[in-house]
């Protein structure tokens, strides 16, 4: 049942504190002549904010996240939203983005990567960044050329300098992967992760949330009690209910321990209990987290990464105490965690 589907998806949690700076998004025009479009046809969008100081040869690229859209009539529906559409991204957001938590400037929120290039893809092609097929389909008008954005995004990215990067990215499916599996298959980090020689940090919480609401039952098939426990665990759910959240638990910690053999430091993880999907951009993710208790060995998830990224020391930690979902997002009132960040 429960699979590492890890991939790239952040949940993107605006809220009204400091520790944030905007930046202005920008319409990659130059990819309509590769087709390198958006489900609508609109042209990809991105973020960047430069790297300073010592940052300035590193990069950290970042390929928002949000689902696939799994039928014609999702991706219409999505074409017609943020993530399907550069246009409506940016009558949305009034063509601004605002970086936090890692993707923070300030040393203060942010101490470890303040000063890196940050470089965001928007997501807006419904699968991905992997489709790619050349004709728009003649019933709606819709576009599938996710590669291509991928492909066009990492031209402007050595176009504005990442040719001198100590720290790249480079994501497509090896091919030592898609000789044993199907492509698919290769999308699941059990499958990819040995083939992957770049190393690697993990975050990813044991009771995903996204995973635990939308993947564990099937659309057409989900209890409507199930989604109400999703949404309000303290209130909804009954212990049958739990013990699906346990299994799922133990299975995507049997799977990772099966998938992550090697302690050296080329393999970094933190694995926590929080109910929640998306760690690196909310600010509540950050050094002055608010996450309540959601700490590993003594350390948040950007002090566990920004250890084992500047070889101050390895991290290979999962939360072993936890085995109910922990719902870490326990309102903390503005004023409190103002005093605690030192605003
Ligand atoms: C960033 O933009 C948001 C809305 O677009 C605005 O509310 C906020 O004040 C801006 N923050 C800064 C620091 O300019
Ligand atoms: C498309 O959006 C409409 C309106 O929000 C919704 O009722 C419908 O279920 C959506 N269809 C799909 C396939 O997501
Ligand atoms: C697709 O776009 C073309 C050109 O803008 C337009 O003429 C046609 O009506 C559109 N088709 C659909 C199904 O929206
Ligand atoms: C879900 O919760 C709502 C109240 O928020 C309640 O009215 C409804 O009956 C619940 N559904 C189920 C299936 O428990
Ligand atoms: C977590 O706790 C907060 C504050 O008590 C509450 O607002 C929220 O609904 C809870 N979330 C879940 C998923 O139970
Ligand atoms: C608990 O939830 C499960 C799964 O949603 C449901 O099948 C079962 O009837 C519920 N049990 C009680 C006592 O409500
Ligand atoms: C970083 O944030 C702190 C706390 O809000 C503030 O005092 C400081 O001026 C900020 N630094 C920069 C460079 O903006």
């Amino acid at each position: 049942m429960a699979s590492l589907l890890v991939l790239i998806t952040l949940c993107l949690v605006a809220v009204g504190i400091e520790g944030t700076h905007n930046v202005t998004i920008s319409v990659l025009e130059t990819a309509i002549s590769r087709g390198a479009v958006c489900l609508d046809g609109t042209p990809p969008a991105y973020a960047y904010s430069p790297g300073f100081g010592e940052g300035v040869d590193n990069w950290h690229v970042f390929l928002e996240g949000g689902a696939w859209c799994g039928s014609t009539a999702g991706c219409l529906n999505r074409s017609g939203t943020s993530l399907g559409s550069s246009a409506k991204l940016i009558s949305i957001n009034n063509g601004i983005q605002s970086f936090s938590g890692m993707l923070d400037d300030n040393s203060t929120f942010n101490p470890d990567f303040y000063n890196w290039h940050v470089f965001k893809i928007f997501y807006c092609d419904g699968s991905s960044f992997m489709s790619d097929i050349e004709d728009v389909d003649p019933k709606d008008n819709l576009t599938y050329r996710g590669l291509r954005i991928y492909d066009a995004m990492m031209d402007e990215l050595l176009r504005i300098g990442m040719g001198n990067a100590r720290n790249g990215l480079a994501n497509t499916l090896p091919t030592s992967c898609t000789s044993k599996f199907s492509p698919t298959l290769c999308f699941f980090p059990e499958n990819l992760l040995q083939d992957i020689q770049t190393p690697m940090f993990l975050i990813e919480s044991a009771f995903d949330q996204y995973q635990l609401s939308s993947n564990v039952y099937p659309t057409n098939a989900k209890p409507p009690r199930w989604v109400n426990c999703t949404l309000d665990l303290q209130t909804f759910c009954n212990w049958t209910e739990i013990e699906i959240m346990r299994d799922f638990r133990y299975t995507f910690i049997d799977t990772l321990k099966r998938t992550i053999t090697d302690s050296s430091s080329r393999r970094g993880y933190f694995v926590h209990s929080c109910y929640r999907h998306g760690h690196l951009e909310d600010p509540q993710g950050s050094t002055c987290s608010s996450l309540v208790g959601n700490v590993l060995a003594d350390k948040t998830i950007p002090q566990a990464m920004g250890d084992w990224y500047y070889d101050r020391s390895g991290f290979q930690e999962m939360d072993m105490v936890n085995n109910l979902p922990r719902n870490c997002s326990t309102a903390v009132d503005e004023a409190t965690f103002r005093k605690k960040c030192g605003t």
